[in-house]
């Protein structure tokens, strides 16, 4: 078994925004969102930067660039578009995303195994100018052994089917997907690879895959900005991490 590293929580801001937008002024600022979480126990802030600019605008990836404290992962489609502007932000990391625009949230994997053409150029200019990229797929063998090919230090393990399917009481399926995490998780460690892991994350789920050691971050959004609407969003950054430390205490027996 891998030695237990410590494992980060990225907190993702994108909701914020989406209210700011609703009403198209100021607030909620995402930036103050953002400090705030670190304040908390955020060990770095993810920002989407979509391609309609539904929530995260240019000028708050700016902003988040400029004012936090701690590593700020860019999630974003790999687009020249998006590249130019990593290039310009320079943040710590980008994640690169499937986007597509009728989607409400990013439902799938990145499709590395189909379009690996496409994505080692862009791989390579972000690693080039020192940003450590990841990507956001399932856990699939063959995309994973495609994203290690391509030489991205990081991927993130897509958890939404896991979790969708814990919500709508499919057990079966629930169970069956969480062996592909755990499986998945093995085989990019042993790969070489460095393993995130996000999207539709509550503190239950955190907890649970908090306990597989080949993880060593978990981006978290949606859950936690509608939590702070009830606890304020400090507890409920306080919250998650305290459901990942206990997870992690108990490292080795949740699979
Ligand atoms: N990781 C990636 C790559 C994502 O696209 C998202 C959603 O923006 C998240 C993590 C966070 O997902 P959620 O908001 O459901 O916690």
């Amino acid at each position: 078994m891998p030695t237990a590293l410590p494992l980060r929580l990225g907190v993702n801001v994108d909701h914020v925004a989406t209210l700011r937008n609703a009403r198209g002024g100021r607030a909620p600022d995402p930036v103050r969102a953002a400090l705030l979480a670190i304040e908390a126990g955020a060990d770095g802030i993810t920002a989407h930067l979509r391609e309609d600019r539904r929530h995260i605008r240019d000028d708050d990836m700016a902003r988040l660039k400029a004012e936090i404290s701690k590593p700020l992962n860019f999630e974003m489609a790999a687009t020249d578009e998006m590249v130019q502007i990593a290039l310009a932000t320079r943040p710590h990391a980008c994640c690169l995303v499937p986007e597509r625009r009728e989607e409400l949230t990013t439902e799938g994997g990145l499709d590395v195994v189909g379009q690996h053409n496409a994505l080692a150029p862009a791989i390579a200019r972000l690693s080039e100018a020192g940003i450590r990229v990841s990507l956001f797929i399932a856990a699939d063998p063959a995309q994973i052994e495609m994203a290690a090919r391509l030489r991205a230090p990081v991927i993130e393990i897509h958890t939404g089917g896991w979790c969708d399917a814990i919500t709508d009481g499919h057990h079966d399926k629930a169970a069956a997907e969480w062996e592909r995490i755990v499986a998945g998780a093995r085989q990019a460690y042993a790969a070489g690879l460095e393993v995130h892991a996000g999207h539709g994350l509550d503190y239950a789920t955190a907890e649970q895959i908090a306990a597989l050691p080949e993880i060593r971050e978990l981006n978290i959004g949606y859950f936690m900005m509608g939590e702070a609407l009830f606890v304020g969003l400090a507890e409920s950054v306080r919250t998650m991490r305290a459901a990942m430390d206990r997870g992690r205490a108990r490292l080795g027996t949740a699979a």
